[in-house]
Formats: structure tokens, C-alpha cells, sequence
């Protein structure tokens, strides 16, 4: 059968408006993406703070708009007092996710004027593995409250005059996960997280809470899990957590770039989940969901598991370093567009993570920082994926792999950006072999024409960037696009990430 890829985009035809949060990433105290990753204060490029400015430009090119902080499973065992105050006064702790010295060096106030250079929002994560209410609002009250009373006080001490206004917080992180320190049960959690939450919203009702949802779909808990603890916590909470890693573990690139079809799945699940508890609780409200971890990651799980549990203790140890390829990049551009596709009750989501851990950015320490093959979808979906998402009411050709059927050969998202009247495909072609014709009827969009056609493709699936070369990296490409009363047909490379950008004339 003749392979083919059909959308019509209608401006009645919406999803949601983008909440520009999807597009956001994640900074863990783990292996170096604080130390020798956005802090390096012996570096050429670092500023006053120590931070350096060469990863400062790639993240504000990419615009990311929030960064969850300090974890991750290293929030678990993490006391916020040792974080700020006189660095010389702040202790070195064994840091017990990641097997690492924790030498305080960055800390709650830093990472909050990294993230403002950013242009980033914080959301912050509170430690319900090892401690509890106590300490989540005394740090609540540390990052916002105005002054007058111990911890608001105590800030302006330091020297930190203005409070943080963070709005956006976790209830801790994969409780339900054995490797988590302070790992419970879905009730125990569940429990703690609602009284944590009336907590913290008695000190600012306008927090917006992220519950912990599974780890992944492959704990025995799941999707138990996600309805006790909603159960527990419906009312006082706005969000419930998702997160996901796909790896190439089978070398079978055709089941690997189907997995974003699981993701969807996950996120219909969990949907589900939300809409029954709400139901049962005749609750008013909408459950979102925040994706706030996901991204391939395989690359490097053998070196760390291998070394982890005799690894001397030291600070910022080179973990989880995946170097990206070309494929992954595809995987990365098919779950951005799975988010997209799930816009109207996905309202955040972290690429995990952003500097030299399973990230788009690596720094060289005595170098520069580069771009991964990965950090080019997620740069395009974050400039161009703004506004509104379109229902693309695809039809496509499909194709089975091993663990999935029924996967179609072109996966896509639109966005409408109707203050700048533009609008962007971001197209997929999984079919390794052949180009695939991707035919958009747009005659809804009287007058837009084609801006450009950016592809990311290279015939080697597994070429990889570096500091010294960047084979892996888009480019405009011409001639592969025919705009005629409103049908517009682009030929998509076989593999390949596009993005597909008109603008009314
Ligand atoms: O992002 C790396 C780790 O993956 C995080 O610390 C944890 O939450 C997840 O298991």
C-alpha cells in the first residue's frame, strides 16, 4: 500500500491553548549538571555567580520556561538549611540518591538567580522521603514570604532581600519507587501529601501542587497507585506527575521510535485515573497532569549501574552522560508531539534533565558547551510550539514493530499562533526507507504561506554530535513543499524531524 499522511487544520478545530510550561526542564543535584554544568566558577565563561554564560545562551535560546529543582531522587534525602547561608558555613553531606559528596555550594537562592538569568520560573521540589510538613513549609516560607517572621527573616540574612515567589511545587518525587529513600506506600504518600498540601496552601493558596504519579507504567503498582493517592489528595492538589524513559535496548529502531505511542497510551491512563477519582469524589475540578520527567535514556545505564554501589564518594561524578543520536532526536520530536497532542490537560513537562546529565546541553570543562542531537526538537518546539494546538485529525498509512501496532508511518502536531498569525507542523516520518508525502489542507487558513521547511535528518541513525563537530543538526531545506488553494503537500525524508512554518501573508 501506497504510504501517505492526510491532516486538516481548522481554526475551530482546537485542543487546548499550549500552556508554555510543557516545554519545560529539570536541573538535579546529580553528577554534573550543577557543578561543571551551570556552575563552574573557574571557567572562562562563568559571570560574577560562577555560573556559566556559554550554557546560559543555549538554555535562553531554547526558552525554556520553568526548571524543576533540586530533584529528582535527590530531593529525598535533601535538607534545604545546608543550601544557603555563607558557603563557608555550609556543611558537605552524603548525597544518598546518586552515591555523591553534596558540597552545598549551589544551593535554594542560586539556583533561583540562575534561574532568573534564564528567564526560567523554579518548580521546586520538597523532600517527602526522609522529612515531611515541617520542613516543606519552612522552606515555603524561606523562598516567599515577604519578611517578619523566622525563615523570611532569615533569607533577608543572607542576603536575599526579595522573596522568590516560586508557585509552582512538588510533593516530593517517585514515592512509590524501592530505590526512593523514604519509599512508601501509595496510602502512607498519599496521606502525607495531602497534609503537606493544606500546609502549604495555608501559607499561599495561589501554589499550584504537583502530586507524585508512578514512576513509570512498568511498576507493580501502577495504575493503583495513582488512583489511592488522588484519592487522598483530590481536592487540595493541581496536578499529578508522569514520567517515562525510553531506550533502543533491542537495536530495533522501528520499535523505538514507536514508543511514543506508550507514552500516549500512558498519558490516556492516567486521564482515566484522574476522571474516575474526580467522578467518585463528584469533584468540580480537572486533574492536569505534569510530564515532569521524561526523555530517552539508555546510553549510559550500564556504566552506572556497574560503578554506582562501589563508587567512592566525590563530588559531581560523571553520571548518566548519554550521548544523544540521531534517532533519539526523532523520539525526542515524537514525544513533543505526543505532549502536544495531549495539550489540554498535560499543562507541564520536563525534559529530563537540561546540562550534562540525559540532556540537550553538555559543557567540556576546560571547553565549551554543545549542542546534543536531541537539543534541536526541543529548541523547535519550544520557539515555534506557542499558541494554540490544533486538532490535525491525522490519517495516515501504519505499520507494525514488535511491541506495537497499528503505529502510523507519519506522526505530527500543529500549532496555531494566532497573535503572530503563524502556524507549525512538527512532522515525524518513522519510515526508515522511503519519504512520505504529508498533505495539509488548510484551506481554513486563507492566505498563509510557506515561511520555511527546517528538517532534521542524517543517513546514519546513529551519528552523534560533539564539542568538535555537529553532523546531527537542522537545516532548511527547499524545493520539498507545494502550497495550491489551500493543500499543502511536503514531502518528509525517511526519518526525519520537520518543521513545517507558514505565516499569513
Ligand atoms: O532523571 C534522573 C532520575 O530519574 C531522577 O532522579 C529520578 O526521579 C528518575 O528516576
Amino acid at each position: 500500500m501506497k504510504k501517505f499522511a492526510k491532516i486538516t487544520l481548522d481554526r475551530d478545530f482546537q485542543i487546548s491553548r499550549i500552556d508554555p510550561r510543557i516545554y519545560g526542564s529539570f536541573i538535579e543535584h546529580l553528577g554534573r549538571a550543577v557543578y561543571g554544568g551551570i556552575y563552574q566558577p573557574d571557567h572562562p565563561s562563568a559571570d560574577e555567580e560562577g555560573f556559566r554564560q556559554d550554557v546560559l545562551e543555549l538554555v535562553k535560546e531554547i526558552g525554556v520556561p520553568i526548571v524543576r529543582y533540586p530533584g529528582g531522587n535527590f530531593v529525598s534525602n535533601f535538607y534545604w538549611e545546608d543550601s544557603v547561608g555563607p558557603r563557608e558555613n555550609r556543611p558537605r553531606r552524603l548525597e544518598l540518591a546518586w552515591r555523591s559528596t553534596e558540597p552545598n555550594l549551589v544551593g535554594v537562592n542560586e539556583f533561583a538567580s540562575w534561574s532568573k538569568k534564564a528567564g526560567a520560573d523554579v518548580m521546586m521540589a520538597v523532600n517527602l522521603g526522609t522529612r515531611g510538613i515541617d520542613a516543606a513549609c519552612n522552606l515555603l516560607e524561606y523562598c516567599n514570604h515577604l519578611s517578619g517572621t523566622k525563615y523570611s527573616d532569615l533569607r533577608i540574612a543572607h542576603g536575599v532581600k526579595d522573596p522568590h515567589n516560586i508557585k509552582t511545587w512538588c510533593l516530593g518525587n517517585e514515592m512509590d519507587g524501592p530505590w526512593q529513600t523514604g519509599h512508601k506506600t501509595a496510602l502512607e504518600y498519599g496521606r502525607l501529601a495531602d497534609e503537606t498540601a493544606k500546609a502549604m496552601k495555608q501559607i499561599d493558596p495561589s501554589l499550584e501542587l504537583v502530586v507524585c504519579g508512578s514512576s513509570n507504567t512498568g511498576m507493580s503498582t501502577y495504575p493503583q497507585w495513582e488512583a489511592t493517592v488522588l484519592e487522598e489528595t483530590y481536592d487540595d492538589v493541581d496536578f499529578i506527575s508522569l514520567h517515562t524513559y525510553y531506550g533502543n535496548r533491542f537495536h530495533n529502531t522501528e520499535n523505538f521510535l514507536a514508543q511514543s505511542d506508550d507514552m500516549d497510551h500512558f498519558i490516556r491512563t492516567v486521564i482515566s485515573t484522574c476522571d474516575f477519582v474526580k467522578a467518585k469524589k463528584r469533584a468540580k475540578k480537572d486533574m492536569m497532569l505534569s510530564f515532569d520527567e521524561w526523555n530517552v535514556w539508555f546510553h549510559a545505564d550500564e556504566q552506572d549501574s556497574d560503578t554506582m554501589k562501589n563508587r567512592p564518594w566525590s563530588v559531581a561524578p560523571h553520571l548518566l552522560e548519554d550521548r544523544y543520536d540521531f534517532e533519539d532526536a526523532l523520539l525526542v520530536g515524537l514525544m513533543l508531539i505526543t505532549l502536544l497532542k495531549h495539550s489540554d490537560r498535560v499543562r507541564m513537562a520536563c525534559l529530563a534533565q537540561l546540562v550534562n546529565v540525559i540532556a540537550p546541553i553538555m559543557t567540556e570543562e576546560n571547553g565549551p558547551a554543545w549542542r546534543q542531537t536531541s537539543f534541536y526538537p526541543y529548541l523547535h518546539a519550544s520557539r515555534f510550539g506557542r499558541g494554540v494546538a490544533l486538532n490535525t485529525a491525522l490519517r495516515a498509512s501504519r505499520h507494525d514493530t514488535m511491541d506495537y501496532t497499528d503505529v502510523t508511518d507519519v506522526d505530527c502536531a500543529a500549532v496555531w499562533n494566532e497573535e503572530e498569525e503563524e502556524i507549525t507542523v512538527f512532522a515525524v516520518n518513522r519510515d526508515l526507507h522511503d519519504s512520505i508525502t504529508l498533505e495539509s489542507d488548510l484551506r481554513s487558513f486563507p492566505g498563509y504561506e510557506l515561511l520555511e521547511h527546517i528538517s532534521l535528518e542524517h543517513s546514519d541513525l546513529f551519528a552523534v554530535n560533539s564539542a568538535e563537530s555537529q553532523p546531527v543538526k537542522p537545516q532548511k531545506v527547499q524545493g520539498r513543499d507545494e502550497l495550491s488553494e489551500g493543500l499543502l503537500q511536503s514531502v518528509l525524508s525517511p526519518a526525519s524531524w520537520n518543521v513545517i512554518r507558514l505565516k499569513k501573508r
